[in-house]
């Protein structure tokens, strides 16, 4: 399994196209995530409409661009849709997408402000910040002084044009974000810690370096040696499968979840505001704060859906 003996938490986020009015709202407002997932009902529109404009399966394949076994699992209710292709069969067989996505109204999740601590500013660390600032306290550590420096007057230390404008529009975006090299501050006063250090493969030894995470981990573990409640430390640099496992055992520590990052340099705010999908591993002793973590992380951006046993729409 890609996250050996890890139980996934899998939430697909789509735009705003497919949410309503008044939980859009309530998203801005920052209260609330809410579960959105596609009904039995779409699959059964595709088949009769199919039919009824007496298309072939092959016909609807090149008219909406989907491959045709592709289509003929989503007919079997074998396969979800992504929004693209949910948009065009919409297009194509002429049904509003509204109609079939499905509001869990009963699964609405209220998500306190936290203390948020991110190890570093690059791409990753910096624009989870940004995103995570709108609702959170957070503060960034860096062992570079001059990107501390930048941040702590809202100048970008990276190329990136999403975060430069967010970083520029803090005021009226209200984000609360601070930058520090003192790490043990941080970490001790932290409910959730985001390790986003860099981390590097090296295919000739076949030796994948993860000692900066492990810098972290130690100080985090000093800084909170003391702390009745632990923080929830969640791993975003990549990292080799079963890692989470073997340094949770050599640091003693139980308290880590990893999820992966889908960012491209540059591009990295924008991709985290429109992720194609939000992934969380974590064991069922981190569960909670798992779902909690991901539910807050992205109350901004996520007409999303917690994963149940549901189709979750995706994004590609
Ligand atoms: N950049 C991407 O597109 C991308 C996408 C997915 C995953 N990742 C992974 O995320 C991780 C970070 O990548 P990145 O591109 O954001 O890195 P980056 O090179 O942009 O930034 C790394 C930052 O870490 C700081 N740093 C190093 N050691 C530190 C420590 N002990 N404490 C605090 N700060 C420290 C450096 O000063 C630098 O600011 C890597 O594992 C990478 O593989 C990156």
């Amino acid at each position: 399994m890609f996250l050996d003996r890890l139980a996934f938490l899998y939430i697909s986020c789509y735009h705003n196209h497919i949410t309503n009015e008044k939980y859009l709202t309530l998203l801005a407002a920052g209260l609330i995530l809410y579960e959105a997932f596609i009904s039995e009902t779409f699959f059964e529109i595709v088949v009769s409409r199919r039919k009824t404009l007496k298309l072939t399966q092959t016909a609807l394949s090149e008219k909406v661009n989907i491959n045709r076994s592709i289509l003929s699992r989503l007919e079997a209710q074998d396969y979800s849709p992504s929004v693209d292709q949910l948009l065009s069969l919409s297009a194509v067989l002429d049904f509003k997408p509204t109609d079939v996505i499905v509001d869990n109204h009963a699964d609405l999740v209220a998500v306190e402000r936290k203390r948020i601590a991110i190890a570093d500013t690059g791409y990753v660390g910096l624009s989870l910040a940004i995103l995570l600032s709108k609702h959170n306290d957070v503060t960034v550590v860096d062992i570079t002084e001059t990107k501390v420096k930048k941040i702590n007057v809202w100048e970008s230390p990276i190329q990136d044009e999403y975060i430069e404008k967010y970083m520029t529009e803090h005021e009226e975006r209200n984000l609360s974000l601070q930058a520090t090299t003192d790490a043990a501050s941080a970490y001790a006063s932290a409910e959730f810690i985001i390790i986003a250090t860099p981390t590097n493969y090296d295919p000739k030894t076949n030796f994948f370096d993860c000692s900066a995470v492990e810098t972290v981990l130690e100080l985090v573990k000093e800084a909170t040696a003391d702390s009745k409640v632990k923080p929830t430390i969640v791993i975003k640099s990549i990292i080799p499968v079963g890692y989470t496992v073997h340094i949770k055992e050599k640091m003693g520590m139980d308290n880590i979840i990893f999820g992966p990052e889908f960012l491209r340099e540059s591009k990295a705010l924008y991709d985290n505001l429109y992720p194609s999908q939000i992934i969380v591993g974590a064991d069922e002793q981190n569960q909670e704060s798992a779902e909690e973590f991901a539910a807050g992380s992205y109350q901004d951006i996520c007409a999303g859906a917690v994963h149940g046993d549901r189709r979750n729409l995706w994004q590609q």
